[in-house]
């Protein structure tokens, strides 16, 4: 199976140019790269996405929310996460298993205990080999996202990026928890400084991670 990395911040933390560096700078050694994202990366649970981020759903209960996030996990994983994986290619994924924990768990205040039975059930046995956790001051990260959404005139996806600084605050600390535990898989990275520092710095993790024999990707 080729290496399944996830990459897992708060708003504004810059995952998304990342992995499209990070996949840039591995296509150039020749390795083969999905690049993919949760809740999403395939149509249904793209759909789910859309009912999820849209900030017209203010009035959806905690509950529903992690089943919808579970949902489109169950969904994505099945479809496109495992053939890819098991196809040799390499996966990038935008947020996972513990953006549950940190969102629906620290944020939302619901059982970690349910939510890692139910992060087992939709992952179907996938478990990221390395994330990369894109840390930053919330202040800093929602500021940004804020500005992202003002400048793309895109409120479609803004349900969370509104809501109180405590929230996100629970969720950058349940994040940094979760890193501290598990040391060898989640990699903290200052994402404070400019894109390029930050590419250079997850660059500096990803290539001794490589498999030395490209061949097996
Ligand atoms: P994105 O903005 O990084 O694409 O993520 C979409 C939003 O979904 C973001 O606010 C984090 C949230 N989210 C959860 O609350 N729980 C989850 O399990 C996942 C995957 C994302």
């Amino acid at each position: 199976m080729a290496p399944f990395i996830t990459f897992e911040g708060i708003e504004g933390s810059g995952k998304t140019t990342q992995i499209r560096l990070l996949a840039k700078h591995l296509q150039q050694q020749g390795i083969k790269v999905l690049r993919t994202r949760e809740p999403g990366g395939c149509p249904i649970a793209d759909q789910i996405r859309g009912i999820l981020l849209n900030p017209a759903n203010a009035a959806m209960i905690p509950q529903t929310e992690l089943l919808l996030y579970a949902a489109a996990r169950a969904q994505h994983i099945e479809e496109i996460v495992q053939p890819a994986l098991q196809s040799g290619r390499m996966v990038l994924c935008d947020r996972f298993t513990d953006a549950t924990l940190a969102y629906q768990g620290a944020g939302r205040g619901l059982d970690p205990a349910l939510i890692k039975r139910l992060n087992l059930l939709t992952a179907g046995g996938c478990h990221p080999d390395l994330t990369l956790l894109l840390d930053l001051p919330v202040e800093i990260g929602l500021s940004r996202a804020i500005h992202r959404e003002e400048t793309q005139q895109d409120s479609s996806e803004g349900r969370f990026e509104r809501e109180q600084l405590e929230l996100h605050q629970r969720i950058r600390r349940a994040y940094l928890c979760m890193a501290a535990a598990e040391p060898q898989r989640i990699r903290v990275i200052d994402a404070e400084q400019t894109p390029h520092q930050v590419a250079q710095q997850v660059a500096a993790i990803i290539d001794p991670f490589l498999p030395a024999d490209s061949e097996v990707l």
